[in-house]
């Protein structure tokens, strides 16, 4: 079974990868220790035959001379417990005349007096050990022939051999344990960050999300991971605020029409009355629950078009006739009030066509409301390379710049109370930009006071449109 802990997973894949590698190592240093040792031997049984030679033909000249002087050979090999010389004749069979060293007992094979020379041969001693034999006829200055045989009792290399084994069985799982320990540490230690990580994500809440990592000291890799999470807390504590602000404002919306029903129906019912004076409370009442239900349904609306899957129903849509027939449906309304409807220019757009006949009602609706009776309300469409605008501009009173920004937020007006006696939600200008948001596009407002005011929809051109990804997910509240 696999580890679970990534610092114990990675501590014995390292000591694992340490083990290969030592043993790889270790291999091949005794491969190459072996080979040395034996080119060594090779070499060290040569020189001695040659200073054997080099002997024999300075101070013994024959046979004879060799039996009865064999010290002048025995200093040669004595000291060097290794070694073993045997000297025979060439007789058939050849006749022993001289055998010394340290293996004096071993059989060693003795060729033919016609065999040819092997240069060495290997054997085994008693002991399991290796035995390197040298073979080498000589000639005495009498003219005989004698051959030496001279062989090299390799025990002290398979010692050394066998101790670097040892040696490095008995260091192998001392290293491992040493470099898997450290492996394991360091990992650890690494890792320390991301326990920082566990233990923000284990306090961060709803009710507090002001909870940041620390970005300094972090190794690069998960400072952008630290980023990342501080810039999603920052969101999401943005849109927590926003959501607490949006119920507070909801609460205190429907606390007025509710506050107002019900103290129309006590006062009502508090003593006998005629029954027009019902009738009338009754229609009063009427209207502010349509306008309850107005809201109802707006942020209905609101939250549907904050769903990614509100996106299906698009289609190429004619701006121009989108606000002819919205236009129309105003032409009452813009008569009370003696106004003159126009549109002007043309455009087409991407898009969900009964939403953006919403938009373009919803600013309508304002331009009639806002605008100086008499006067001109505008609709302008323009193409520009990239983008596709939709302008409504009706003249009036105009807005105070202080309150543009805000004037797309849920339930913000410049008059509330104004804007409630009217019928108004405050949340007509929030619906255009969440539909906006859904097509990809934006809405901006310009506005002079006393002069003028003009809200534009820029959807983006139908034939430069890649509604990227981000832009599909309207944020839910904003
Ligand atoms: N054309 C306009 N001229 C002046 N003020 C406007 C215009 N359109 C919108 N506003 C201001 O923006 C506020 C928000 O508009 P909106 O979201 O449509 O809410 P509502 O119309 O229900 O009040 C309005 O209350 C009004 O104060
Ligand atoms: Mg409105």
């Amino acid at each position: 079974m696999k580890p679970t802990r990534l610092s114990m997973r990675l501590g014995l894949t390292v000591t694992a990868m340490s083990a290969v590698l030592v043993l790889v190592m270790a291999t091949f240093a005794y491969a190459t220790i072996s080979h040395q040792l034996d080119v060594r031997a090779r070499d060290g049984l040569n020189e001695k035959l040659g200073q054997i030679e080099h002997s024999l033909e300075e101070s013994l000249a024959s046979t004879a001379d060799i039996v009865l002087h064999p010290h002048n050979l025995r200093d040669q090999i004595i000291g060097h417990d290794n070694f073993t010389l045997m000297i025979l004749d060439s007789g058939t069979p050849r006749k022993r005349l001289m055998n010394l060293g340290s293996n004096e007992g071993l059989e060693l094979p003795v060729p033919d007096t016609d065999e040819p020379l092997q240069d060495f041969q290997r054997l085994k001693s008693a002991e399991g050990y290796e035995i390197l034999v040298a073979y080498k006829k000589v000639r005495l200055t009498s003219g005989q022939q004698i051959l030496i045989i001279l062989s090299l009792d390799r025990k002290s290399d398979v010692t050394l051999l066998n101790a670097f084994v040892k040696s490095t069985l008995i260091g192998l799982p001392l290293i491992l344990l040493l470099v898997g320990g450290c492996g394991w540490w360091v990992v650890h230690r690494g890792l320390r960050p991301l326990r920082a990580f566990r233990k923000i994500a284990e306090r961060v809440c709803a009710r507090d999300l002001s909870l940041r990592m620390k970005v300094t000291g972090l190794p690069d890799e998960l400072r952008d991971l630290a980023h990342a999470v501080n810039l999603m807390l920052h969101r999401l504590d943005g849109d927590v605020q926003q959501l607490t602000q949006f119920s507070d404002d909801l609460a205190h919306e429907l606390r007025s029409p509710m506050n107002n029903l019900m103290g129309k129906a006590q006062v009502t019912l508090s003593r006998e009355r005629p029954p027009q004076e019902y009738k009338k409370v009754l229609e009063s009442c009427t209207e502010e629950l349509e306008r309850l239900s107005l809201m109802v349904s707006q942020m209905l609306f609101l939250a549907s078009v904050s769903q990614p899957s509100a996106r299906l129903a698009f289609g190429p849509v004619n701006l121009h006739e989108e606000a002819q027939k919205v236009a129309e449906l105003f032409a009452s309304s813009a008569e009370e009030k003696a106004m003159l409807l126009q549109i002007q220019g043309s455009g087409c757009a991407q898009g969900d066509r009964l939403m953006i006949q919403r938009a373009i009602s919803n600013l309508l609706s304002n331009a009639i409301r806002h605008g100086t009776p008499g006067s001109t309300v505008t609709i302008m469409l323009v193409e520009h390379a990239d983008e596709v605008a939709l302008a409504v501009r009706n003249e009036g009173d105009g807005i105070e710049t202080e309150h543009l920004p805000r004037l797309f937020d849920r339930f913000y007006r410049v008059h509330p109370s104004r804007s409630r006696q009217q019928g108004g939600t405050g949340l007509g200008l929030a619906i255009v930009r969440s539909i906006m948001t859904l097509h990809g596009g934006r809405v901006a407002v310009e506005s002079e006071l006393r002069q003028f005011t003009a809200f534009t929809l820029y959807f983006p051109h139908p034939l430069s449109q890649k509604i990227s990804a981000s832009t599909i997910n309207a944020p839910a509240f904003s």
